[in-house]
């Protein structure tokens, strides 16, 4: 099984569901957002979990585009809240238009989400409704703490998890839960895939975080340094403020309360500070913890080795990934 064989039917399916629609002003945003780019991980979890678990792909197409909608709905707002003019190498929605056009053409996704998850098999409803119901709450209590903890310099490591398993993970996790239910798993399956997902997803946000940083902003698609401007509290920035002492950690602590600065110029100073802490290689430890985490969790499914190697190798690629 090779996981890019369903992208064909992703971005045929996507296109289908806003081709046309009016008004252009609220539609054409949602077409540049989802024809520019995106790796489509989250309908790909959602084909992939269906495909292993024994399902037909076409009985989980629409959930798994849903949840693609409701991604790109969460990107729209996210972009306003992280003051983000760049995404997938192109302009953000609220830059190329604006803030108002973001936030409506963001709101219609939400609920045309909803609208593509209810195409699923009617006796599924109810099981798919209650993990995507559960889901999108968390995500907005994710972001709630990812903006509560921009102003906070005492944010731990374990509030950090906390917050990225809200904002992150619980979405990829869910994406392989719902294929597992559009394929009639078991639950103890559904659940199992879905606590694979958590820790992936973990790893996955880590990724982004270090990324952020040491990411090549061609093949990123976003501007390095985004979360350093805005002092997000990644684990990073967490550490860095925990390991360093004396001259570094002023430094540090005079960049994250300036209210006026040149942009460039904090973004070398913090990096140049992490990169003496060797902070990079930290969070790369971390990620890998979460990775080995999955692993665990993956081998308690009853799926086939082989089975079992494509949810690794899936994973695996995560970690090495550059976008
Ligand atoms: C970006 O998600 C938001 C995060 C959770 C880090 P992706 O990295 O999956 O973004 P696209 O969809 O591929 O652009
Ligand atoms: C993504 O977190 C979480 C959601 C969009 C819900 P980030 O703010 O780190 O994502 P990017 O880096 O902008 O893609
Ligand atoms: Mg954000
Ligand atoms: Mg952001
Ligand atoms: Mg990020």
């Amino acid at each position: 099984m090779n996981t890019k064989d369903y992208l064909p039917l992703i971005e045929s399916t996507l296109v289908s569901i806003f081709e046309g629609k009016e008004p252009y002003n609220l539609y054409e945003p949602i077409r540049y957002v989802l024809s520019i780019g995106g790796k489509r991980l989250r309908p790909t979890f959602a084909l992939m979990a269906c495909d292993l678990f024994g399902g037909k792909v076409n009985d989980a197409v629409y959930p798994a585009c849903a949840l693609e909608v409701y991604h790109n709905f969460t990107l729209l707002h996210d972009d306003i809240m992280d003051n983000a003019d760049m995404r997938r190498g192109k302009p953000t929605v609220h830059k190329k238009w604006n803030e108002n056009t973001a936030i409506l053409s963001g709101d219609v996704m939400l609920s045309q989400a909803y609208e593509v998850m209810c195409r699923a098999e009617h006796s599924l409803l109810p099981s798919l409704l209650s993990v995507f119901n559960q889901t999108t709450i968390e995500v907005c209590e994710g972001q709630q703490y990812d903006m509560d903890f921009e102003s906070r310099n005492d944010v731990t490591a374990d509030e950090y998890i906390a917050m990225i398993r809200l904002k992150t993970a619980v979405l990829l996790a869910a994406s392989l839960k719902i294929g597992a239910i559009c394929a009639k798993a078991s639950s103890k399956d559904a659940d199992l895939i879905y606590e694979f997902g958590i820790n992936v997803g973990l790893a996955f946000q880590l990724k982004d975080d270090w990324l952020d940083v040491y990411g090549d902003v061609k093949k990123f698609g976003k501007k390095i340094g985004g979360d350093i401007c805005c002092n997000k509290k990644t684990y990073l920035l967490i550490t860095a403020l925990e390991k360093s002492s004396g001259d570094t950690k002023k430094s540090l602590t005079e960049w994250i309360s300036k209210e006026s600065f040149d942009r460039d110029e904090k973004v070398k100073a913090v990096t140049a500070i992490y990169n003496s802490l060797n902070i990079g290689k930290i969070a790369e430890e971390k990620m890998n913890s979460y990775y080995q985490k999955a692993l665990e969790s993956l081998n308690q499914l009853s799926l086939s080795a082989d089975k079992k190697e494509v949810l690794k190798s899936i994973a695996e690629s995560l970690l090495y990934r550059e976008d």
